[in-house]
């Protein structure tokens, strides 16, 4: 299976905070960055693996700073890790208000994603290959969490 870079597969996203996406504050509701966090990394992994892929698990998430209603979120979404039916994603958000034209850092993420082939059994991935010193850190760091990770599916999927 061909490797893959890490710029093959990049993803960003811009999204506008509607009134339907806001609580009382005018603020937004976590769950819809959550999902469009979610949005961001599932086309940069089904972009690297080109197969169907589910999202296996998404490590912690801290909101960092409100967004309010009219201001634009910006998600950018790379492959950091890849082993061997699954990648990490990471996931970066952004938000700007556009009348002052500011950026505040509102939450990071990682994903991870299990592809799937013939009878939605997990299925082999392509390889990353981190080019660039940043992709480097990023591989490794990915590979600690993976460690880590799985840890904590195995105490959280006991009977
Ligand atoms: C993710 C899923 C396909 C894994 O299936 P499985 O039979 O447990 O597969 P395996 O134990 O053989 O693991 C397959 C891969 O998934 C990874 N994986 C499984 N559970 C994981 C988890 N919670 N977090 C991170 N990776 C996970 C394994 O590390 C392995 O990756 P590798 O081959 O790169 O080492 C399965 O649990 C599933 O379908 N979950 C539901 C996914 C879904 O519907 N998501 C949408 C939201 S509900």
């Amino acid at each position: 299976m061909k490797e893959k870079e890490v710029s093959d597969s990049l993803v960003t996203m811009t999204e506008m905070v509607l009134p339907t996406h806001t609580n009382s504050l005018n603020s937004i509701f976590g769950g819809v960055i959550m999902s469009w966090i979610d949005i961001a990394a599932a086309i940069c992994a089904q972009r690297h693996c080109q197969k169907p892929v589910v999202t296996a698990s998404i490590d912690d998430l801290h909101f960092i700073q409100p967004v309010y209603k009219g201001w634009i979120v910006n998600l950018k979404a790379c492959v950091n890790f890849t082993a061997n039916t699954s990648v990490e994603v990471g996931v970066r958000v952004d938000a700007e208000n556009p009348i002052e034209g500011e950026t505040f850092h509102t939450a990071s993420a990682y994903l991870t994603f299990v592809a799937l082939g013939e009878g939605g059994k997990p299925s082999q991935v392509p390889s990353i290959v981190p080019v660039t010193d940043e992709e480097k850190r990023r591989f490794e760091a990915a590979q600690k969490r993976r460690q880590w990770r799985l840890e904590r599916r195995d105490y959280f999927s006991k009977k």
